[in-house]
This record gives structure tokens, C-alpha cells and sequence, in this order.
């Protein structure tokens, strides 16, 4: 216990989620935050019964509250699918929340590992973090698509507001077939270069931009385009006084220089990329528990979030009353990422600090040898290494959490 709780000056923006997530959320503010902190959230909860019960209205106003407080922490939560339709009778088949969060606030995506001496990543080359700026707006994930039902012309149409269409043929089916049509925006790319090139200064790391212009000239093009254009005007001088590089290069190349690189960039790439990439590098620096990350947004709202998902089967057993071995890091980490911005936006030091106190807490208990499963099999195998239940993993980092706090007296 602490004698004095810090104040948080001002409101944090709480989405809940579902399933595993959702229990280890409440089991992390009650047990690391609340304990310590005064803090005013306001809650929106996202589980899947909440929104198809206001027809997913609160997924909007949670994005709204995000662009009035400017910090949000979100949980992980389900995009339905069918299987999720008739397990929890929904009326339909929601969006993706976080499809509607990312169109609603724009921005891009930075993800990177939480790193810990003992479990060293799957690639042996990789010294540093690798971050991932994934652009978070259009793309396939605000795409319109077609079932091709049988023969048929598929074409793509764009109707000025003055002058004459512009139409292509995309194919002359001669069976059944499938169509896709997706978009982005000059201003969204541009944001998207602006707020990469201002993380990768504010994280002294040289910025590396990927993607497939050679075959998508215009699409892809489009993108390498205004990154350099954004470079040139903006950021070419403070990159060259900072000596750091911005290096543009097509996607495969990037993906095989990564692999043998020793880490420590910040890799931009588009939205689909960025969702895959970010998963195999979350599991080969560890565990997709052991990511974080962030949704900056051009206007200056900040919503952290853990990158996984809600780790269904393990919610299956928690249903049977099991203890699940589930790894509430980068749940930890979300709330400690917006707790710190928080802090940064409000002069409050002392919401930095514990902050920083309970991530370090957090990476000391796995270093202790204390873990979760998903983190064993990488860990360096040692007697100290012990695997525990989700519940005595928090209990073990509020020890180590007590202790930092007693310290600062
Ligand atoms: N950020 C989000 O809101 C988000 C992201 C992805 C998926 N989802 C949703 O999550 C649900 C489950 O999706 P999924 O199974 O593809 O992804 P998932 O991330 O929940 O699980 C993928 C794999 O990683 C493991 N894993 C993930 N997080 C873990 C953790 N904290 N501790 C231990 N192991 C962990 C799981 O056991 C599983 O084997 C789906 O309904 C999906 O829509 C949400």
C-alpha cells in the first residue's frame, strides 16, 4: 500500500475490451493503478454485448472522448466475424473498432518491443528495438469489395466533381471471380510521413520507408512520393544535424536487410504491411504480449493499446473457472504509455515517474526469471525461471512495484 496516491491531473479516455483481455484489464487497474493513483477515466466499454446494444454508437464516442481528453488506453477487443454473429446473437456484423478508432483519429501506428535480457529475440542479429510505423488510415481496411458472381466486366470509376469520369477495366471476367477497391489520401499520407519522421527524431533512430512502387507505380508511388516530398521540405535538415538517415527501399529488400540488421530503426510501412510485420516481429522479439503500441494521431490524440488480441482460448478455460498463464504486459504497457503522456502534456513528473517505475518493475520480474508460458520456451534457460499464473505475475510485479515507490522516500 502507499501512504499518498498521485494525483493524474487530468481525464484518461478508458476503452474496455473483450474475453481474456477484458479480465486481465480489470485485474491491472485494480491491482497496479487504482492502488496508486488518483485518476479520473472516463469509461466507454467496447466489449461486443455493449456495442451491438448501442449499435456500436460507443465506439464513435469513445473516439470522440480521445479527441476531447487527447490520451486514450484501450484493451483488446473482437472484430466479429460469424462465428462471433451466433455465439453472442449479435444483430449484425460490426466493424472492426478499431478500423472505426483508426479512420475516426487518423494517424499512424508505432509498435515496438518491450525488451528483456533474458529472453533474446528469434533473430540472432537483432541487438536493438525494431519499431514499426504502421499508417493506420485506408488501404484494404476501408476497402469495398464484390463477389464476382460469373462472367462480367469489373472496372474502376472516378467521377469528378467537374469534368469527365475516369474509368479502367480491372478485368473482363469470364467466370466468377472477386473485386476489391481501396483509397487513401494525400493528407493522410503526409500525416503519416510527418509523424514518422517526428517519432523517429524524438527516438534518435534512422527512419526506413518500404513498399511495392514498382509494381503499384501509382498506388505505392503516391506514397514514396510524398514521403520524400515531406522529407525534403520538412525534416532533411534536422535528420542530416541529427545524422540520421531516411532511407527508402521496396518492401522485400527491406524485409531481407531487417532480418540481418542489428535492429534500432523505425520501419514505416503501409496499413496491411504494418499489420502483418508487426506480428511476426512482436513474436520474434518474444511474444505479441510483448509489444507495445500507439496511435499518434496528426491533430495530437494518442490512443495506447496493447497489440495482441483478446486471447480467446485462454478466456475459454478462464470460463471453466481454469487459471490461464495469460502475459498482461503489453496491457501494462498501454496503460503505462498513456499514464506517461498524461504526465508529459500535464508537467506532472511525478505520473512520469511512476510510470517508468512500473514498467521497469515489470521488466524486472521477468528478468527475475518470473513469466508467463508464452514467454518460456524463449526464455534462456535458467533455475531461476519460473512459469506462473497471470494473477501471481501481477502480484509479483506489485511487489517489485512496492519496492521502487518505497526507494523514492
Ligand atoms: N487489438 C485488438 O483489439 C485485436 C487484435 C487482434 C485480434 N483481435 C481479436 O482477438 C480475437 C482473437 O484473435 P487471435 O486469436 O487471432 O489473436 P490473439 O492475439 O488473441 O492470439 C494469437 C495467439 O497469440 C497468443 N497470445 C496473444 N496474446 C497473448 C498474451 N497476452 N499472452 C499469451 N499468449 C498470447 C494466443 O494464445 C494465440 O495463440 C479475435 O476475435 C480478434 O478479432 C483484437
Amino acid at each position: 500500500m502507499v501512504e499518498k496516491k498521485i494525483d493524474v491531473k487530468n481525464t484518461i479516455v478508458e476503452i474496455d475490451g473483450d474475453e481474456m483481455t477484458r479480465v486481465m484489464w480489470k485485474w491491472v487497474k485494480d491491482e497496479l493503478l487504482f492502488p496508486y493513483l488518483n485518476m479520473k477515466v472516463e469509461y466507454y466499454d467496447l466489449g461486443l454485448p455493449k456495442r451491438d446494444e448501442t449499435d456500436d454508437k460507443i465506439t464513435m464516442e469513445a473516439a470522440n472522448a480521445i479527441k476531447k481528453h487527447i490520451v486514450g488506453v484501450k484493451c483488446a477487443t473482437i472484430t466479429p466475424d460469424k462465428k462471433r454473429i451466433s455465439e453472442y446473437k449479435l444483430k449484425q456484423e460490426w466493424k472492426s473498432p478499431n478500423a472505426t478508432l483508426r479512420a475516426a483519429l487518423d494517424g499512424t501506428i508505432f509498435r515496438g518491443p518491450i525488451l528483456v535480457k533474458n529472453v533474446p529475440p528469434a533473430i540472432r542479429t537483432w541487438k536493438k528495438p525494431i519499431y514499426i510505423g504502421r499508417h493506420a488510415y485506408g488501404d484494404v481496411y476501408k476497402n469495398q469489395e464484390i463477389r464476382v458472381p460469373g462472367p462480367g466486366k469489373g472496372e474502376i470509376v472516378f467521377r469528378p466533381e467537374k469534368g469527365d469520369p475516369v474509368v479502367l477495366t480491372i478485368q473482363d471476367f469470364k467466370g466468377p471471380g472477386i473485386l476489391q477497391g481501396i483509397h487513401n489520401t494525400d493528407a493522410s499520407i503526409k500525416s503519416f510521413a510527418k509523424a514518422s519522421f517526428l517519432f523517429a527524431l524524438d527516438r534518435k533512430m534512422p527512419l526506413w520507408f518500404s513498399t511495392k512502387d514498382t509494381i503499384s507505380k501509382t498506388y505505392d508511388g503516391t506514397f514514396r512520393a510524398l514521403f520524400q516530398e515531406v522529407y525534403d521540405k520538412e525534416f532533411k535538415k534536422q535528420f542530416e544535424d541529427a545524422k540520421l538517415e531516411y532511407f527508402y527501399t521496396l518492401i522485400d529488400d527491406a524485409v531481407a536487410r531487417i532480418i540481418k540488421s542489428e535492429g534500432g530503426m523505425l520501419w514505416s510501412i503501409k496499413n496491411y504491411d504494418g499489420d502483418v510485420m508487426s506480428d511476426m516481429l512482436g513474436s520474434a522479439f518474444g511474444s505479441l504480449a510483448m509489444m507495445t503500441s500507439v496511435l499518434v494521431s496528426p491533430s495530437g490524440y494518442f490512443e495506447y493499446e496493447a497489440a495482441h488480441g483478446t486471447v480467446q482460448k485462454h478466456y475459454y478455460k478462464h470460463q471453466k473457472g481454469e487459471k490461464t498463464s495469460t502475459n498482461p504486459m503489453a496491457l501494462i504497457f498501454a496503460w503505462t504509455g498513456g499514464l506517461r503522456k498524461r504526465g508529459e502534456l500535464d508537467n506532472t513528473p511525478d505520473v512520469v515517474d511512476f510510470a517508468n517505475k512500473l514498467d521497469a518493475a515489470s521488466i524486472e520480474t521477468i528478468e527475475s526469471g518470473i513469466m508467463t508460458k508464452d514467454l518460456e520456451q524463449w526464455a534462456n534457460p535458467s533455475k531461476s525461471n519460473k512459469v506462473v499464473m497471470s494473477q501471481d505475475f501481477i502480484a509479483a510485479i506489485k511487489k517489485n512495484l512496492d519496492n521502487k515507490l518505497k526507494g523514492k522516500k
